[in-house]
């Protein structure tokens, strides 16, 4: 591992407000996907850098770059063998240092992905781990475990993997080892005093290189109830929104693997790691846990400064669903004095613009394929997926953009089957298709190799051909354009502080629309397939096309009074 202190900081941004992220809009990279700069076919991070004027174009405020870390990529990065250097693929720390460096010169901050729920089979932990004796110090940084029956060749417990199959695997010697993903990421354990300090390490050394926050991968799992016990999900399924001790993750209510109290112990010491640094580097918390006034847990103020809003984001396009949501939001998350989040696409999920327009949502990380996307209405789930973005950007909090998002993207449902990289993919035996169909390289020129994307035509996951039509250049600068009307959102949403006011329901509308008001901006979503009619006043932006004094269906307009 890399020592600490071996580079300069790097520098800042300058800002009088520590307070940033409480109204960021914040854009997700997917680095292997983003841009690929030496034309291998996967992304990198001069690819990033070269490309940070888009992004200040744009006019988010800051990128979340998902992981870049040494690792054999088996999870697309979320496999760690190394915590403190970067994989060869994506470049080298100097490149890093000079990506920092560049979007800070740009005003734009950079949070970082760090995975401590598990590291990669191939980290020199997990190595010397294998190589002890069980019992010793070097395995219990994991949680190896005897197995069960008189011979030992059962697992020790039922705990099944988020990905599909068993989630356990057994060694040569007899151990088995738990992985609440696949068999190459080992679960750390989060008991051993050793790994919470490597961790307060490895935070402090991307903290000294400059970053300005982490968002923290599966925040909700790093500690395993004592004495793992079975999981038995039927006696609790059911029981959901009337017993307030059930608590519903995507694997299920309650797991005994997740949602343990000692979790908040650790986001309170790596709080006072970040304060060392100053007062404006945050936290934000992958915990896919409902209700909300649960989830708030994650930020109470001596915890995490966000987390993500996937109630938010599982929400279907109905009005009184939304307006449920986003009071529930606002008030659970005001409750512990946090802001609101709000997002609605991630590498995880099934792209906005095609879930929308999808009658039944897909459980997050089924994806999307050949079999089960019969139903899709593209053109539905485009225009809703407007509609839907320019409500979100409305809203007060902070708002996380994933790559892409802004051209309008579809899910690519037919990749074919030899492409998929997802373990989920290979672990259910193709039943689901996984999240690849999310992550497909961006467009950039649409006539260039690649769409622009690598200067080779070089790429990991074959691009549709239509997104010539959707690459970036076709969309700059075109009215209508997905990619101008987030523009045009993201410059009004800073002049009239959106991000940062309060939410008034308005009365009269017909129940399908959504109506509010926030800082003298009207935001009406019209969710219902039928046209509606629309108030006076100054339009700033639309979702689509709409005469005056109507407000078509799935549409959202905001209106400044005159
Ligand atoms: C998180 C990540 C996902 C990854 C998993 C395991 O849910 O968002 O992409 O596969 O954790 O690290």
């Amino acid at each position: 591992m890399t020592t600490l202190g071996m580079s300069e900081p790097a520098r800042m941004v300058a800002t009088e407000d520590p307070l940033w992220w409480r109204t960021a809009v914040i854009y997700q990279v997917y680095p292997r996907s983003f841009a690929d700069a030496d034309g291998d076919g996967v992304g990198d991070l001069r690819g990033i850098a070269d490309r940070l004027e888009s992004l200040a174009e744009l006019g988010v405020d800051a990128l979340w770059l998902c992981p870049f870390y040494t690792s054999p990529q088996t999870d697309g990065g979320y496999d760690v063998a190394d915590y403190c250097d970067v994989d060869p693929v994506f470049g080298t720390l100097a490149d890093f240092d000079d990506l920092l460096d560049r979007a800070h010169g740009l005003g734009l901050r950079v949070i970082i992905d760090i995975v401590p729920n598990h590291s990669s089979d191939q980290h020199a932990w997990f190595r010397a781990a294998l190589a002890a004796a069980p019992g010793s110090p070097a395995r219990d940084r994991y949680l190896f475990r005897d197995g069960t029956g008189s011979d030992g060749s059962a697992p020790p417990n039922n705990w099944q993997s988020t990905f599909g199959g068993q989630a356990w695997t057994q060694l040569p010697d007899g151990q088995w080892y738990f992985h609440m993903f696949d068999a190459t990421q080992p679960d750390l354990n989060w008991r051993d005093p050793g790994v919470r300090s490597s961790f307060r390490q490895i935070l402090r050394f991307w903290l000294h290189r400059g970053v300005d926050g982490f968002r923290v991968d599966v925040a909700h799992g790093m500690i395993k109830a004592e004495g793992m016990p079975d999981y038995h999900p039927q006696d609790l399924i059911g029981r959901f929104g009337v017993d307030p001790g059930v608590i519903l993750t995507k694997e299920g209510p309650n797991p005994p693997y997740m949602l343990q109290d000692g979790v908040h112990d650790i986001w309170r010491e790596w709080r006072a790691v970040l304060a060392e640094y100053g007062d404006d580097r945050v936290l934000c918390a992958e915990a896919w846990v409902e209700p909300l006034s649960h989830l708030a847990r994650w930020v109470r103020p001596d915890e995490m400064h966000q987390a993500f809003n996937f109630s938010f984001l599982e929400t279907p396009w109905d009005a009184s669903s939304l307006r449920q949501v986003i009071d529930d939001s606002i008030s659970a998350f005001g409750s512990v004095g946090a802001p609101s989040t709000w997002v609605l696409s991630n590498h995880d999920v099934v792209r906005h613009a095609s879930r929308l327009g999808l009658v039944q949502q897909p459980a997050p990380g089924d994806g999307l394929g050949p079999r089960t996307a019969s139903g899709l209405d593209p053109e539905l789930g485009l225009r809703r997926a407007g509609a839907a973005s320019l409500l979100m950007l409305a809203l007060p909090g902070s708002a996380y953009l994933y790559q892409g998002e802004e051209l309008g993207l579809p899910e690519v449902v037919d990749l074919p089957d030899d492409a998929r990289r997802d373990p989920s993919w290979f672990r259910t035996g193709g039943v689901r298709y996984g999240r690849d169909g999310c992550r497909v390289p961006l467009p950039w020129e649409g006539t260039e190799p690649a769409f622009g994307f690598s200067r080779t035509g070089a790429s990991w996951l074959p691009q549709p051909r239509e997104w010539s039509a959707l690459a970036r250049d076709r969309q700059r600068g075109v009215a209508g354009s997905t990619l101008e009307l987030y523009r045009s959102a993201l410059a009004l949403r800073r002049e009239h502080g959106l991000g940062g006011g309060t939410v008034t329901w308005l009365p009269g509308y017909p129940p399908d629309v959504v109506a509010l008001r926030n800082n003298g901006v009207t935001v009406l979503a019209n969710t219902g397939s039928r046209a509606v009619e629309r108030p006076g006043g100054r339009l700033l932006a639309g979702s689509g096309p709409g005469a005056p004094g109507v407000l078509a269906g799935d549409t959202t307009v905001w209106l400044l009074e005159e």
